[in-house]
């Protein structure tokens, strides 16, 4: 007799989503996890902690920029370093114990330790050997390395460094101008940091539509950031206070040094599997390391599955979710389905840029005919009055059909805004559908509207 049903091993968003779900299925549940707290790199040292200080260092920047034009007198307030990792801290500690919570509620239980799988149907944390009918591994993802540059935490950083930092750099220097590059290093320009960001590519957030791209560099310029695009990192030397950060440009071989406080390696994560045994197990790995599975989320071993970002995919916290709502369900007999084609993708900069679907270049690359619907924030009431009228909605679709194949939005609340896109492409839509929907007026959703209306016979307001 199997100890449990069920024994998932992370207890990120994937993980413990997949074992609340178990649970709620009727499946006696456990998860494994090693940290003191549960709740993934997502909620110690990712997604939860990053917001907050993006939510604190955006607030300083409103009433640095924008309080006196509302006529909101008086000295911004300044930055109490201690205090706002403080509040970031108890904001991690509100979620970590409510996943503790719930884990209580649904009566799952939290074997502490580091797991690793000896057999099918065998889970060993410590000397103890726990026994399930099957296994979900979720164990997430870490910073990738980059060659010649040695991490410390402390003057080479990780983004789990660059949460908790001693102080605020005078300088600091990101490598990689991808999601963690661009909110962290957004972060620190906005406390006072001078951010220079390092990216070896000629656009900054590789796959992203190319006019968002370009948008918002812009805006990021504006607002202090400084950008050497098509430039690859070499080396870092560090001392105990101070780093230099070698850098090629492509273009023509030149060598390059930038002296920073702080440098962030941002650069990419790579699939956390260390410590489980699956060589010895004989799970099938990608060359990238990433866990091989089957449309049900299971490995080449019956009974063992695995979820979020350890096997392909997006390594997004809600793209690990779907995949562990959808495993614990074909674990219990039922069908789950994850749909790939509508994963919202996010970065939580001010403004904040969100996007789903299809790309045009991906589009063109199809040969897929389409048709651009877009409204500026320029021409949205709600926006003008916020001071957040920067960027745009676009709307891609299908030209014959009218419907919706993706969308990009740069702007405010630009990561809330796209949820109504999603549910549309996943009613299969047509933009003339959203563009029927009445609208509450004044609202940021407005700009969707119009955009929708700019994918037929156009906008009102532009
Ligand atoms: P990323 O893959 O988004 O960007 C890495 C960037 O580094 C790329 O633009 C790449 O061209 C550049 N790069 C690589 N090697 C370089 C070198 N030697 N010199 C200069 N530039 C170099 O990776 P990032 O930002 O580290 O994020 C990792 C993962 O975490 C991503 O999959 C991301 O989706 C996820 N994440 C998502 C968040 C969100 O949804 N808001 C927030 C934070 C992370």
């Amino acid at each position: 007799m199997a100890n449990y049903d069920v024994i998932i091993i992370g207890s990120g968003p994937g993980g413990y989503v997949c074992a609340i779900r178990c649970a709620q299925l009727g499946l006696k549940t456990a998860c494994v996890e090693g940290r003191e707290t549960l709740g993934g790199t997502c909620l110690n040292v990712g997604c939860i902690p990053s917001k907050a200080l993006l939510h604190a260092s955006h607030m300083l920047h409103e009433a640095e920029h924008n309080f006196a034009s509302m006529g909101l007198k008086g000295k911004a307030p300044s930055v109490d370093w201690k205090a706002m990792l403080g509040y970031k801290d108890n904001v991690i500690g509100q979620n970590t114990k409510g996943i503790e919570f719930l884990f209580k509620k649904n009566k799952v239980d939290w074997i502490k330790g580091w797991a690793s799988i000896p057999a099918a149907g065998q889970v060993q944390v410590g000397a103890e050997v726990h026994t399930a009918k099957n296994i979900i591994i979720a164990s997430g993802s870490e910073s990738a390395s980059l060659p010649g540059v040695e991490v410390d935490e402390k003057v080479v950083v990780t983004s789990t460094g660059a949460l908790e930092l001693g102080k605020v750099p005078k300088k600091m220097v990101v490598i990689g101008a991808g999601v963690i590059g661009l909110e962290l290093g957004s972060v620190y320009s906005r406390l006072g940091a001078e951010v220079t960001v390092i990216e070896y590519l000629d656009a900054i957030t590789p796959g992203m539509d190319a006019e968002v791209q370009k948008t918002m560099q812009r805006i990021l310029k504006r607002q202090g950031l400084k950008f050497v695009m098509g430039a690859a990192v070499q080396k870092t030397e560090a001392t105990k206070t101070k780093a230099k950060v070698t850098y090629k440009l492509r273009k023509d071989d030149s060598e390059h040094v930038l002296d920073a406080d702080v440098v962030l390696v941002a650069t990419g994560r790579r699939p956390y599997t260390d410590g489980l045994g699956l060589e010895a197990l004989g799970i099938e790995t990608s060359p990238r390391g990433q866990i091989q599975v089957g449309d049900d989320w299971q490995t080449n071993i019956q009974g063992v599955y695995a979820i979020g970002d350890c096997i392909d995919g997006p390594m997004l916290a809600h793209k690990a979710e779907d995949e562990g709502m959808a495993a614990a369900e074909q674990v219990a007999g039922k069908h789950g389905h994850v749909n790939y084609g509508v994963i919202p993708g996010v970065i939580y900069t001010h403004p904040e840029v969100a996007n789903v679907g299809k790309t045009e270049d991906k589009l063109k690359e199809a040969g897929h005919a389409y048709k651009v619907g877009k409204f500026s924030f320029m021409g949205n009431g709600r926006a003008k009055a916020n001071f957040a009228a920067d960027g745009f909605v676009k709307i891609l679709a299908d030209k014959e059909t009218d419907r919706i194949l993706g969308a990009h939005i740069i702007g405010p609340a630009a990561g809330d805004l796209i949820h109504e896109i999603c549910v549309a492409m996943e009613f299969g839509a047509s933009a003339e559908d959203l563009a029927l929907t009445c609208h509450a007026h004044p609202t940021y959703s407005e700009a969707i509207r119009e955009a929708a209306l700019a994918c037929g016979d156009g906008p009102i307001h532009s």
